[in-house]
């Protein structure tokens, strides 16, 4: 194996520079090309930054780039799928922006290509690398709140307009759904606390401000495999700072964002303990740990070993947003998983 892995940028938006930059403080990659589906946005990024690379005029000759051991798909929502399935026949290794897929067709498809070709993938659900989520992961490994009964989170994130995706993020053909375009961080992370599946799910949802072409305010009730209930929710038309609320409830204690009660580990607590560390809190791309996302899936393909936060695994995820969706075009009819 090559002491540096090659990297090539695929989109060369907003989230491209804060992969560029998490690349370059990188110790085990090095970026090789930037492209874009214009060569002005790609040789713009490639400016700015003073970047020593190729602009690649299309995405075959990136794939043709022998330099390339990893792609990093960061174009708009509706690509990603399509690229990510032939980046993995070409046998390059993925990190690919959420959501990878925008319908049940695309997600298997994805899926499955990934699997066929044996190439490694994360998929940027970031929020995954976060300080906040890795205590809480580790307090609920230790037992510390015993086994959950109720998990909720909620993505209260005002993207509107000024967003610099706007004009394909509001569209159901570029951007998807709520689910798919932000919600899906929510969903990820309940299914990552809840380490299990969801077996039904029922959603309902407005559209007060009528910006996006689907509903921009979805609310999710749903049941795990393990008879462990959750609720999800996700809010565009919001008027307040960006919210990431966590509340994860056990037999023997509960999780409120950084705040613990556990009758297990501390049986004279008289107030909730605070636990200081970053926090969930800004929707802001510079501040998700990318860092810590890229040397994972650096260090995924150097040691020949499969992220928890894989194609594989994301699948599930996409799975449930998609059955959110169709729950909402019901009118709120439960939808039972794996969907048929
Ligand atoms: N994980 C996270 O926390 C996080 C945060 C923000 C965004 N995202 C995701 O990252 C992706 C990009 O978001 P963004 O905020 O960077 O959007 P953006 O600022 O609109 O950037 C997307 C870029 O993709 C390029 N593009 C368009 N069509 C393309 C194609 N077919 N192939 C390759 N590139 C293409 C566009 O440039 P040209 O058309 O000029 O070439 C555009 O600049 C989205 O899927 C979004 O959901 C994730």
């Amino acid at each position: 194996m090559k002491k540096q892995l090659g990297v090539a940028i695929h989109g060369a938006g907003s989230v491209a520079r804060a992969h560029v930059a998490s690349w370059q403080r990188s110790p085990y990659a090095t970026i090789v090309s930037v492209s874009s589906q214009r060569r002005e946005s790609a040789q713009r990024l490639v400016d700015e930054i003073a970047l020593n690379c190729t602009v690649h005029t299309s995405f075959d000759d990136v794939l043709k780039d022998e330099r390339v051991d990893i792609v990093d798909l960061t174009g708009p929502n509706h690509v990603h799928a399509e690229q990510g399935i032939a980046a993995a026949a070409a046998g390059r290794h993925l990190l690919i922006e959420k959501p990878m897929a925008i319908s049940v067709a695309e997600n298997r498809a994805l899926r499955d290509a990934v699997a066929l070709s044996g190439v490694k993938s994360v998929v940027s659900f970031v929020l995954r690398w976060n300080p906040l989520f890795q205590n809480l992961k580790s307090l609920l490994a230790a037992q510390t709140i015993g086994d959950l009964i109720y998990v909720e989170v909620d993505y209260w994130h005002g993207i509107g307009p000024w967003y610099s995706g706007w004009d394909w993020a509001h569209t159901r053909k570029t951007g998807g759904s709520t689910m798919l375009l932000g919600g899906c961080h929510a969903i990820d992370a309940l299914r990552w606390f809840a380490g299990d599946e969801v077996v039904q799910v029922t959603a309902f949802s407005n559209n007060t401000k009528g910006l996006y072409e689907y509903d921009a305010n979805v609310v999710a009730i749903m049941k795990f495999r393990n008879d462990a209930i959750g609720k999800s929710s996700t809010l565009f038309d919001c008027q307040m700072p960006y919210s990431f609320n966590i509340d994860l409830v056990g037999t023997d204690g509960t999780l409120r964002d950084n705040r613990l009660w556990s009758k297990r580990l501390l049986p004279n607590q008289t107030d909730w303990a605070t636990l200081p560390t970053i926090m969930p809190d800004s929707g802001d791309v510079n501040h998700h740990p990318f860092d810590a996302e890229v040397n994972h899936l650096a260090e995924c393909i150097l040691e020949n070993r499969e992220s928890h936060c894989n194609v594989a695994d994301s699948f599930h995820t996409h799975e449930l947003c998609l059955a959110i969706d169709q729950s909402i075009a019901r009118g709120g009819q439960p939808i039972s998983l794996p969907l048929a």
